[in-house]
């Protein structure tokens, strides 16, 4: 029996390169199916792994069962597909879509996962939140761990913090592309090359976070770190006050739990 992907997109190709790169799976141990056929074709090209005539045909032969087409699909389960889901474990990617909504579409499957990652998964280094619809074996508990480890860190959590997690890093790598791009822009506008500035500004970014990492210093205390009286740190975190930056993000990360509230009702 086979790990089966329903959807092979930048997701699925994503878990299924972590697994092969961290040689978790090989390529006959894992099959796919897609909507138009494309991506599935294209997926398997790429990586050797199986393609299936249709989502029943790879149904029937997945032991495990990772989901990893458009949220709007889930509806489109059958009631045969939703049949041959029978003892399968399911694991889910799709955004704001509760255990309730995939209970109702697999009734019977052993158990269901719902799992929050995020792009820096490409190149595990991503880091994915994740919840079981009931307590998990130990096998499936191991298997979905080593699954998520592909991509990078991961962390069980309560599915009532699935919105807040969305938000921080479901999000989160936008935020810090953004944030980069920001900073270049404006170094940018004051002579300096464009080029050099993403890489002054990646490179500190890098640093910086890894710095955090391997001390396990506090945020704020590595903020003291820099910053000297009156100097052009503080001269420069002054301004960032005035603009209250802290109020910004806030008002930013309480949107982004609005709408993936908003994504998790009925009929939205
Ligand atoms: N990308 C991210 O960073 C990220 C982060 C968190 C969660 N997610 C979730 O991951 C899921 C996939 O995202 P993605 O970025 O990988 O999307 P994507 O690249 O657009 O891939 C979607 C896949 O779904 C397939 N598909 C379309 N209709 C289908 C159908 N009726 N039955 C089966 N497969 C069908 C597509 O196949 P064809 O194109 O070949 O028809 C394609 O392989 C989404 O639910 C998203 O919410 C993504």
């Amino acid at each position: 029996m086979k790990t089966g992907f329903i959807g092979a997109g930048n997701l699925a190709r994503a878990i299924t390169l972590g697994l092969l790169n961290k040689k978790i799976l090989s390529p006959s141990e894992m099959i796919c199916v897609s909507g138009s056929g494309k991506t599935a074709q294209a997926l398997s090209d790429e990586t050797g792994i199986g393609l299936a005539n249709s989502r029943i045909e790879l149904i029937k032969n997945s032991q495990t069962v990772v989901l990893a087409f458009k949220p709007q699909h889930l509806d489109t389960i059958t009631s045969e597909e939703s049949a041959a889901a029978e003892d399968r474990l399911i694991i889910t990617v799709l955004a704001g879509r509760t255990l309730e909504s995939h209970q109702a579409a697999f009734p019977t499957a052993r158990n269901i996962v719902r799992v929050i990652p995020n792009t820096p998964s490409r190149i595990g280094k991503g880091v994915s939140a994740y919840c079981f619809q009931k307590a998990p074996n130990d096998q499936d508990r191991q298997q979905v761990e080593t699954l998520l480890g592909a991509l990078g860190a991961c962390y069980e959590i309560q599915e009532s913090k699935m919105h807040i997690v969305t938000a921080v890093s479901g999000c989160g790598p936008a935020v810090f592309f953004q944030f980069i791009d920001h900073i270049a822009r404006a170094a940018e506008k004051r002579g300096l090359e464009r080029e050099l500035a993403i890489k002054l500004a990646t490179e500190t970014g890098i640093g910086s976070l890894e710095l955090m990492k391997q001390t396990g210093q506090a945020p704020s205390e590595l903020v003291d770190e820099v910053v000297s009286p009156n100097g052009v740190t503080h001269a420069l975190l002054e301004n960032l006050k005035t603009s209250d930056w802290s109020g910004i993000l806030d008002t930013a990360i309480e949107a982004a739990v609005a709408r993936s509230i908003e994504l998790s009702q009925p009929n939205r």
